[in-house]
């Protein structure tokens, strides 16, 4: 049998990766302008780290990791997702006590077992960006134009930003008791995860996609009518800040998240043109989670991306590099002279290629027109005698006679008419 990549885990080949490089490049421009610094994790964590901070009565801990047991007999998980683990760091070598203040951001693989589908994968990529030891709305508001900067600069005006607050452990419990309610009379409606999520987390109904369920929550009860004082005066902060940075965004008052440690504000950056995967980015505030996990009571708020998402919404514009210049050689001593012509551009910077195979000046053009290289030059005796030649622009054929010196074409590639 043919072997092949595991179910969900995809390659990412070189027609694509340009693509990939630009997302990445663009968020780190962004990222880095805010005073953000690159962490990277391990891709694996014990896998209690993922129980206590995401949450044991979610999809992501109940069904979807990937936990093993390695030869030591210890749990082990791939990361579902980067906060936790980036978090832990953050605990681990203490860098609360540099500055709680902590502003990180992260890029790599993550892993869950869902079905994969467009948009869905079992292995997928986010990037991330979280900061810590912030209470202030303000925070909430620059992590928020700091997405929307990201999606404006990338080119997408498609997704929009829906933002919620979830309260926090005084107000949220009140709320999950309405909603429990609301939902205890239409309980035949529901299927059966919801059902019995109805104990250990009523609030995941909001988000089901089952029609039942979203029949039944109409009329549901909204966190926003049960926000503390705090609560409320947080989240018209953060709108306020918004409002003054002219951020467009929608409140969405049902978006509840998969992951347990949310507090106050939550977001997503929402698209309708991925079918059911909806969200392209997606985050919120953590103010319980560091010291859930054994760290100082220091408040955080991020966010993640997911990059095969955004690809997908970048459609198929070109991202590849293509060649400045294509070597064509008649196969004499003119390939030493050719060679060494490619070897000093390469040095200087241009992108050059040239035929490796000897094969004849025909087949050497149909390759140079398959890179879509911009220029193209033919090396013969007379060139290599004369020392100079005619370089050819391929987009309309115009030949220009230019010094056969990596100067000389240097000039030429990088002032085009
Ligand atoms: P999340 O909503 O689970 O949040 O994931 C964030 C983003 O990752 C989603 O909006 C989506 O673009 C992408 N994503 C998630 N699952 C998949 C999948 N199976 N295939 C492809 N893309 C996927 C988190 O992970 C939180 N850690 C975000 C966060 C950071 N909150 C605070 N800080």
């Amino acid at each position: 049998m043919a072997l092949t990549a595991v179910k969900g885990f995809n390659d990412i080949l070189p027609d694509e990766s340009g693509r990939w490089q630009y997302i990445e490049q663009t968020a780190r421009r962004i990222f880095e302008r805010n005073g953000f610094g690159e962490i990277r994790v391990p891709v694996m964590e014990k896998t209690e780290l993922f129980c206590r901070s995401i949450g044991d009565a979610t999809d992501i801990v109940e069904k979807e990791m990937y936990t093993f047991t390695d030869k030591g007999e210890n749990s082990v998980t791939l990361r579902p997702e980067g906060t936790a683990g980036v978090m832990r760091a953050f605990i681990e070598h203490k860098l609360y006590a540099q500055d709680p203040i902590a502003k990180l951001y992260y890029l790599g693989p993550m892993f869950r077992y869902e079905r994969p589908q467009k948009g869905r994968y079992r292995q997928f990529h986010q990037i991330g960006a979280e900061i810590t030891g912030v209470h202030d709305p303000l925070a909430d508001a620059q992590v928020l134009n700091m997405l929307t900067a990201f999606f404006r600069e990338i080119g997408l005006t498609e997704p929009a930003l829906q933002i919620n607050s979830l309260g926090c452990p005084e107000c949220r419990p009140a709320y999950r008791t309405a909603l429990q309610s609301f939902l205890e009379e239409r309980m035949g409606q529901l299927c059966d995860d919801c059902k019995r999520r109805f104990v250990t987390n009523p609030l995941r109904t909001l988000d089901c996609k089952v029609p039942g369920c979203i029949e039944a929550t109409v009329g549901a009860p909204s966190m926003l009518d049960y926000l503390c004082s705090g609560c409320n005066d947080h989240f018209s902060s953060v709108r306020r800040y918004l409002d003054l940075s002219s951020t467009p965004y929608s409140i969405n008052s049902r978006m509840v998240r998969g992951l347990d440690y949310y507090t106050r504000t939550t977001f997503e950056m929402v698209t309708g043109m991925l079918g059911s995967q909806s969200a392209v980015a997606a985050g919120g505030r953590y103010d319980g989670l560091i010291s859930q996990l054994g760290g100082p009571a220091i408040p955080g708020i991020g966010f993640a991306m997911g990059l095969e998402r955004i690809a997908l919404l970048l459609g198929s514009q070109e991202f590849v590099t293509l060649p400045d210049l294509f070597i064509a050689t008649m196969g004499g001593a003119d390939r030493d002279v050719a060679f060494c012509l490619m070897e000093g551009l390469l040095k200087s910077g241009v992108r050059v290629e040239m035929d490796y195979e000897g094969k004849s000046l025909k087949s050497q053009m149909r390759r140079a027109d398959k890179l879509k290289a911009r220029y193209c030059v033919v090396i013969g005796e007379n060139e290599v005698s004369s020392g100079r030649a005619a370089v050819k622009r391929m987009a309309d054929g115009l030949q220009t006679d230019t010094a056969l010196t990596v100067a000389g074409i240097q000039l030429l590639v990088n002032n085009p008419q």
